[in-house]
């Protein structure tokens, strides 16, 4: 009965949402209400396609860019460290899509909530570490000199967002760098916490978030071209999405501990 009602947004609207927050509710029927637990991948299908991307050329497009700003970042960051002690953590890897660009560079880690995502990764990527946990839950044994993380924020419900950013300053090493890529808010509406399933943050609220304990390197749309603040004012819509949602309105945040 809960989970029709947050589906149809009964239990999970802008009116109610903000109440749940303050009494961190909407974190509890989030965790306990996410469906990738026991998500099923269809295993004909594609690493990109498990993880939940389709191959529309636009998306091609954006994936294509994270890949590149992603593998930019890490590769200057390898150069600038010690390359025996060169750790990273994919925090809600999937199948391993994006771990794969970094075979060979470092130690190489991953954690996700599904046990079928994570049994993927592990056969694309022997050589890395993946554990199958929530990353909130877990307890890792070890710092990283990079964490990154693409498409997951939106799964965190609003009253734990702090502490996944004060989890990712605990898990870096000293002036430790971290890559988040995360569909933005793209309407109004967004700022007032309409479902806790599934996330639009906010640019100036993240930032309002990480202020303090990093240093902010970089965040801009993941076209390059501009920043987006409160919410993106010319999302792209496309008639094929649900609500209008869409990777194509991602923003990338670089942000280095402080
Ligand atoms: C859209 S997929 C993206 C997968 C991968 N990052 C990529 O871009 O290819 C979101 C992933 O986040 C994982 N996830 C969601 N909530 C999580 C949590 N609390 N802790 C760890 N993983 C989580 C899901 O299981 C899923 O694999």
């Amino acid at each position: 009965v809960i989970r029709r009602l947050v589906k149809y947004r009964v239990l999970n609207n802008r009116f109610i949402n903000p109440i749940l927050k303050i009494f961190k509710l909407d974190a509890w029927l989030n965790d306990r209400l996410q469906d990738y637990r026991d998500f099923k991948p269809n295993l004909s299908l594609s690493l990109q396609e498990i993880a939940g991307y389709s191959y529309k050329p636009e998306i091609n497009r954006i994936l294509e860019n994270i890949h590149i700003k992603l593998r930019q970042y890490v590769l200057i960051e390898k150069q600038r460290l010690s390359a025996d002690t060169f750790s990273i953590l994919d925090i809600g890897c999937g199948p391993g899509l994006f771990l794969k660009d970094f075979d060979g560079i470092g130690q190489l880690n991953g954690i996700d909530i599904s046990s079928a995502m994570t049994t993927i990764a592990r056969k694309e990527m022997p050589s890395a570490k993946i554990a199958n946990a929530h990353f909130l839950d877990y307890e890792f044994e070890q710092k990283f000199s990079v964490i990154y993380s693409v498409g997951v924020l939106i799964y965190f419900a609003k009253s734990q967002i702090h502490d996944f950013f004060d989890k990712v300053h605990q898990l870096l090493a000293n002036k430790g760098l971290a890559i988040i890529s995360y569909p933005h808010a793209y309407r109004s509406i967004d700022l007032s916490y309409p479902d806790f399933t599934y996330v639009h943050y906010s640019p100036s609220y993240l930032e309002a978030i990480v202020d303090g304990k990093f240093e902010i390197i970089e965040h801009v749309h993941i076209d390059g071209k501009r920043k987006i603040t409160d919410y993106d004012k010319h999302p792209i819509i496309n008639d094929w999405s649900y609500e209008g949602r869409s990777y194509q309105n991602s923003s990338i945040l670089v942000i280095r501990k402080k």
